[in-house]
């Protein structure tokens, strides 16, 4: 690649995020309304970790993939928002070039792994509601393993190139992100470099790596719910509908997301949708959980601390 003979030639060594700089009033509000969001984040997801670590009821391939899951988001939220309520709090915008290329390997790893860890949680809802007396066959520990490990395997693979790739780029200012994390495509914006081959490889192996599991989860559902639709009585079709719904909610949401981002990318980025996909899911992962799953419920009043939580009014965790 050309990119390579300009040597290193990166005149910048910080970027600016401008972030949400119009609302220069509300920086105190932003900052308490994101904080809030962050500590609800981390505090929920971290709580179902503990729960399913600490419980041997939930050690079943569901709820591994779940705990699998609230750590995913708990990273994925700390990408994002700690350097966020910085820059509200103190004002300072800036974001060392090696910052930003790091929060957007991480974020861009924890996307690619999330879209693989939904789809092999889709793939044991399918195999509990469609195939139900191969189930344990099937789904047994080792598989369970693989499916999680290769989840992570999958995301780190992905990301290592597309940062490789970045790393070749030259940026020699302007330095300004109109964004309010590192993303992909504000970075490549800014590059002085011929970005060309760089956005159609990076374009493909999205393509390739996020269509296979978003493909699989769209037919297991497509299976899952026609499976549900054939149970003759009701009472039957609300059993087997409970124990995939709440997954089922947490996979509309993270794709619902990304889908209306990237719709409205087409016209015009809207900071505050991209809050929308970027911030909010991980926040809805244990609310959903906690507020839907019986299994979670029960575990939560099994475990002690459960009282020191009611007492510290985390209302999101009442039944
Ligand atoms: C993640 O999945 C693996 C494999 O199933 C499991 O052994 C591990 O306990 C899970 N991690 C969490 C935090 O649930």
């Amino acid at each position: 690649m050309a990119d390579i003979e300009q040597g290193n030639q990166t005149s910048i060594t910080e970027f600016i995020l401008l972030g949400f700089e119009e609302l220069v009033d509300l920086q105190i509000f932003l900052f308490l309304l994101f904080l809030v969001i962050y500590i609800v984040t981390v505090a929920g997801n971290i709580l179902i970790v503990v729960l399913i670590v600490a419980d041997q009821h939930l050690h079943t391939p569901m709820y591994l993939f779940l705990g699998n899951l609230s750590c995913l988001e708990t990273c994925y939220t700390s990408t994002i928002l700690p350097r966020m309520l910085a820059s509200f709090l103190t004002g300072d915008r800036t974001i060392s070039f090696s910052g930003c290329i790091a929060q957007f390997y991480f974020f861009g790893f924890l996307v690619t792994v999330e879209c693989y860890l939904l789809s092999a949680m889709s793939y044991d809802r399918y195999l509990a509601i469609c195939k139900p007396l191969n189930y344990a066959a099937i789904m047994n520990n080792a598989i369970c393993s693989q499916l999680a490990a290769g989840s992570w395997l999958a995301g780190f693979l992905v990301s290592i190139i597309i940062i490789f790739l970045m790393s070749q780029l030259t940026f020699c200012g302007p330095s300004i992100i109109d964004h309010f994390f590192c993303d992909f495509t504000p970075i490549i914006k800014l590059s002085c470099s011929d970005t060309h081959v760089m956005e159609l490889v990076t374009s493909m192996l999205t393509f390739i790596t996020t269509l296979p599991p978003f493909l699989l989860t769209l037919a297991t559902y497509v299976y899952i719910i026609s499976t549900i639709l054939r149970i003759p009585s009701t009472n039957g079709k609300q059993k087997a509908f409970s124990t995939c719904s709440s997954h089922l909610i947490v996979v509309t949401v993270f794709y619902g997301a990304i889908m209306i981002v990237y719709m409205l990318s087409a016209s015009g980025m809207d900071l505050m949708m991209t809050v929308l996909y970027s911030v909010v899911p991980p926040t809805m992962n244990p609310v959903i959980y906690s507020l839907r799953n019986k299994e979670i419920k029960a575990a939560l009043r099994r475990l002690n601390v459960w009282t020191l939580f009611t007492k510290n009014n985390m209302f999101v965790f009442l039944p």
